[in-house]
């Protein structure tokens, strides 16, 4: 018997460490099939002897049943709020830190204090309370006061420890921090449950409330939450770290999730540095933030500061402006893209959201009108962050007007109204399509558009007003015709200088010239053919008529090309309109010869880039690295080979050195390169 209680401990073990490694570090340390054994051994030991079987075991995350309500729990220390400051400048933080080193007594020759940067996580505050280091309560914020008793609910979530990682556990200690959803997790949330005719949450923040708050934790534990640790609450045998930024780590250490965008700062100019560097990457985080949170490191001098009624003084949240507002659908119009997909578009009553006015909105497709029952005359809920395109994210039935109808595209556009074509939703698919191809105006000028764009052939000064005027005159009906075009033809067109004229024809010159195979696989507009995918297939077939001759079977050999993406590829080729323009383009532009796959050193390494180079831009760098054979991707995981990191380089290289990646600058990666050759 003692065998099998050390066993189940040792299993119990590796199991929380693995747990850890997956959900909160994202760094898997053994393969799933590996863990699904120990866990199954463990679960089939716990059968046999359900004696030995604990509520802080791994296989009793889901428990109970359905409840009828959450009881109420009081907070043994009230969860306070938050200061705000909301100006989208600096002075939020230069006013923190004036009433900082005012209350503190500082003179203006005193050394500047002390503060952590944070983010300010949009989600829902959560109080988790362990004793003897075993969570034995989770409760929500509530009035501050008197929160709802979650507890089953929270035990379903993996990122959150039933057991402190630690083998000398304090009697008590609570942590507090915010449960919460990613983006990308919320999107695929909101996919299943249209697919199954459920509910579909407004926004991540909705969506994590509404799961944590479900009574069934069979229905919470399907729901992928998340949790990042901000702070404490009651604590007794526990020797608190001395400094907010000390604490973060140690409760990263006990096995918490804790948000490694974070930074200690010196005075109102660091806080400063923080807000405007978080702003800019705002639209590119993986999850919602609503602003950032400025906290006075020291927790002596939190404590000497206090509390002001319900607000610490020595914490504040200065707010980004919302990326959320509502507004007025005046009509719904379509656009006509390059592959023909009628996109509805919201013309709205202008609003000012996500810092800029918007008067239009994607609808995206005849699907999500219908999940979301928008209608002319709603009043919506837009949502523009940073540079994506700003989309209707839900309707206010309760503001309907009478009379509103549902809105059916195909009825209301079953002709295309660029040219006429008829339009078609075919069997499977979310878009309704304009049958005219390349007939089809619109879809002819994004095609031009597309070829001529900066990582396609790169033919600069080919915008969308002489894109309009070269498609609306007759002078280009298909990409070919752009290479026929000459001086006088541009120099006749309306509003161009001489001047002009010549240097479009002087940019169609240079286009045309030792063109690299992936850039003009790439500017061909193939669907579903993006950048990655056309440099893959550059790469594997190393030439253009091995490409254009490859079946379905050869096609799907070349990595991340599925199906799919093969079936374009064929359709493509399989158009004889397609081939005749392919054949003059060919005849009018000059390919590089293609890259070998096998004849690349640097074949089968990813590399990742961060902050500026020196020298190099980093279209640039990652142009050496592919004509070198290697691969370039966005994020560091323990496969990547080398980070390339130069000025300012930020999460990414932190990244790199908590997963021992190795780190190259310029000069570390041109040596590569140059070894490799
Ligand atoms: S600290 C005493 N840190 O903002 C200070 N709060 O009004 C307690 N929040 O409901 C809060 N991110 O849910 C803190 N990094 C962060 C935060 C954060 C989000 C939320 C929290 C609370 C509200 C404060």
């Amino acid at each position: 018997m003692h065998e099998v209680i050390r066993r189940v401990e040792a299993l119990r073990q590796q199991i929380e460490h693995h747990n850890h490694q997956y959900y909160v570090l994202d760094t898997p340390q053994i393969s799933d099939s590996e863990f699904d054994q120990l866990y199954q051994e463990l679960h089939s030991l716990e059968r046999q002897y359900p004696e030995l079987v604990t509520s802080t075991s791994p296989t009793q995350r889901v428990g109970g049943k359905a409840a009828t309500e959450f009881p109420p729990i009081r907070h043994a220390i009230p969860m306070l709020s938050i200061q705000t400051e909301t100006d989208t400048e600096s002075s939020g933080a230069i006013n923190f830190d004036t009433r900082v080193r005012k209350e503190l007594g500082l003179y203006e020759r005193d050394a500047p204090v002390e503060y952590v940067a944070e983010l300010k996580f949009d989600g829902l505050a959560i109080n988790l309370r362990y004793e003897k280091g075993v969570l034995t309560s989770a409760a929500t914020r509530g009035d501050g006061e008197v929160g709802e008793d979650v507890t089953n609910n929270i035990r379903t979530m993996q990122q959150i420890p039933l057991r402190l990682l630690t083998t000398n556990p304090p009697a008590l200690l609570e942590v507090r921090g915010e449960v919460y959803m990613r983006l990308a997790d919320f999107e695929r949330l909101n996919q299943k449950q249209a697919a199954l005719g459920d509910k579909v949450f407004v926004n991540p923040r909705n969506a994590a409330a509404g799961s944590l708050r479900q009574l069934d934790p069979n229905i919470t534990v399907q729901r992928p939450l998340s949790f990042f640790a901000y702070g404490l609450g009651e604590v007794q045998g526990w020797n608190v770290p001395a400094t907010h930024s000390t604490l973060l780590d140690a409760l990263q250490n006990l096995g918490f999730p804790v948000c490694s965008e974070r930074a200690v700062t010196k005075g109102a100019e660091g806080l400063v540095a923080f807000h405007g560097r978080i702003s800019a990457q705002r639209a590119q985080l993986p999850f919602d933030i609503d602003g950032v949170v400025y906290k006075v490191n020291s927790l002596a001098l939190q404590r000497e500061l206090g509390f002001r009624s319900r607000e610490p003084r020595w914490a504040v949240a200065h707010k980004y402006p919302p990326q959320e507002a509502t507004t007025v659908i005046e009509a719904i119009e379509v656009q006509v893209g390059r592959t023909g997909a009628l996109t509805p578009v919201a013309r709205l009553k202008p609003v000012f959201v996500g810092g800029a006015t918007v008067t239009n909105a994607t609808l995206h497709n005849q699907d999500e009108i219908d999940r979301k029952d928008v209608r002319v005359g709603d009043t919506v809920v837009v949502r523009r962050a940073g540079d994506v395109i700003p989309e209707v994210l839900s309707s206010i039935a309760e503001k309907r007007p009478a009379g509103a109808v549902k809105f059916d595209l195909i009825a209301e556009y079953p002709t295309c109204p660029e040219c006429g074509s008829h339009v078609v939703r075919e069997e499977g698919e979310a878009a309704a399509r304009c049958t005219g191809g390349l007939f089809c105006p619109a879809q002819r000028k994004q095609a031009i558009l597309h070829f001529a764009s900066r990582r396609a052939m790169d033919i600069e000064g080919l915008g969308d007003k002489l894109v309009d005027q070269l498609v609306d005159g007759g002078l280009v009906h298909s990409l070919a015709d752009l290479y026929a075009l000459q001086l006088p033809q541009f120099a006749g067109l309306e509003r161009m200088a001489e001047k002009s004229a010549q240097n479009i024809v002087d940019a169609l010159e240079r286009s045309r010239k030792d063109v690299p195979l992936a850039r003009f696989i790439y500017a061909l507009g193939i669907r579903n053919v993006g950048e990655a995918t056309a440099k893959d297939l550059a790469r594997v077939f190393g030439n253009f008529d091995a490409l254009q001759a490859a079946d379905m079977e050869t096609l799907q050999q070349v990595p991340d090309v599925g199906p799919i993406v093969a079936e374009s590829i064929k359709e493509f080729f399989a158009e004889p309109h397609n081939v005749e323009v392919i054949q003059q383009l060919r005849d009018a532009v000059t390919l590089q010869a293609g890259m070998a796959i096998q004849a690349s050193k640097l074949s089968g390494l990813t590399f990742v880039l961060t902050g500026s180079l020196p020298n190099l831009t980093r279209d640039e760098a990652q142009a050496k690295i592919e004509t070198g054979g290697g691969k370039v991707s966005s994020s560091v995981s323990k496969k990547t080979s080398y980070v390339v990191a130069g000025a300012e380089a930020g999460s990414k290289l932190e990244r790199a050195k908590e997963l021992g990646v190795m780190v190259l600058d310029e000069a570390g990666l041109l040596q590569l390169l140059e070894e490799t050759k």
